[in-house]
């Protein structure tokens, strides 16, 4: 595979070209982001837990009848995907307040909110991933009005189907992050669930003692992301304990 044709290099990601047309292979780097890029740190072993996290949870997504870009496992640190046109818009759903929507609505960190709440953001690391409303998203032909309505009704069920998956093992989903794209098959356009489900894209917290597993330690700089983020693939049972080799391939440059 080392003559592969590199795609597209993103913060926590990289995107090969697949063995057959229409598909790719998606990589999980051990880089770690915040504050849109202006943060960042190597943390050997992230790329594989995270690799496996969304491993898991896009499996039982497709299990449980959501479309995803998810093929199947290639390695440690590497994921067969379809390729998709994805759709330029992170749509965040919220259970719990914390993250920004705590300083834009001068929330206290771990209200419970009345209902689930879906955000929308713009894709753009140049301004700094904007929220949005429908109304920019129809105006601008990001989407049409159709495509919002399929993308809000899986975010629901996403959230709940996932939340389900965490809660069994002891972990609150307090919120998440998702990106859609559109798939061109034989009988038209579908909207199918795109990128990764993670603690780099969620924020978890210990049911009991509401203890962070996500990035949010990064963020915040309470240390021990690594530990997280296996106790958090232990809990879900794609992690064989300390002695597993979280290293995987590594990436030649
Ligand atoms: P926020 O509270 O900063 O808006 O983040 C909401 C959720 O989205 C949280 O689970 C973290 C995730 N997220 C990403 O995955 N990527 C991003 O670039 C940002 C800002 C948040
Ligand atoms: N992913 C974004 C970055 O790398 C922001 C974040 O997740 O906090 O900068």
């Amino acid at each position: 595979m080392k003559n592969r044709k590199r795609i597209y290099e993103g913060k926590a990601k990289l995107l090969y070209e697949g063995p057959e047309p229409g598909t790719l292979v998606q990589h999980f780097k051990d880089d770690a982001t915040a504050f849109n890029n202006k943060k960042h740190e190597i943390i050997e072993g992230k790329g594989v837990l995270n690799n496996r996290i969304s491993e898991f949870i896009f499996t039982r997504l497709n299990q449980f009848g959501i479309p995803t870009h998810f093929i199947r496992a290639l390695n440690m640190r590497e994921q067969l995907i379809r390729e998709v046109n994805i759709i330029p818009i992170e749509v965040v759903v919220r259970n719990i307040a914390a993250g920004s929507i705590c300083k834009r609505l001068g929330l206290k960190e771990g209200t419970e909110l009345p209902r689930s709440i879906v955000e929308f953001f713009y894709k753009s690391d140049k301004l700094g991933d904007p929220m949005i409303c429908e109304e920019h998203i129809t105006a601008f032909g990001w989407a049409t009005p159709q495509e919002i309505d399929d993308i809000m009704s899986l975010s629901l069920r996403i959230n709940d189907l996932v939340g389900g998956l965490f809660i069994a093992v002891g972990m609150r989903l307090v919120d998440f992050k998702l990106e859609f794209g559109r798939l061109y098959k034989d009988d038209g356009m579908h909207i199918v669930l795109a990128d990764e489900i993670s603690p780099d894209t969620c924020r978890i917290w210990n049911f009991g003692n509401d203890e962070k597993m996500d990035k949010d330690r990064f963020r915040e700089e309470l240390g021990g992301l690594a530990d997280a983020y296996r106790e958090v693939a232990t809990r879900l049972g794609v992690f064989a304990g300390d002695k597993a080799d979280v290293r995987g391939p590594q990436l030649v440059r």
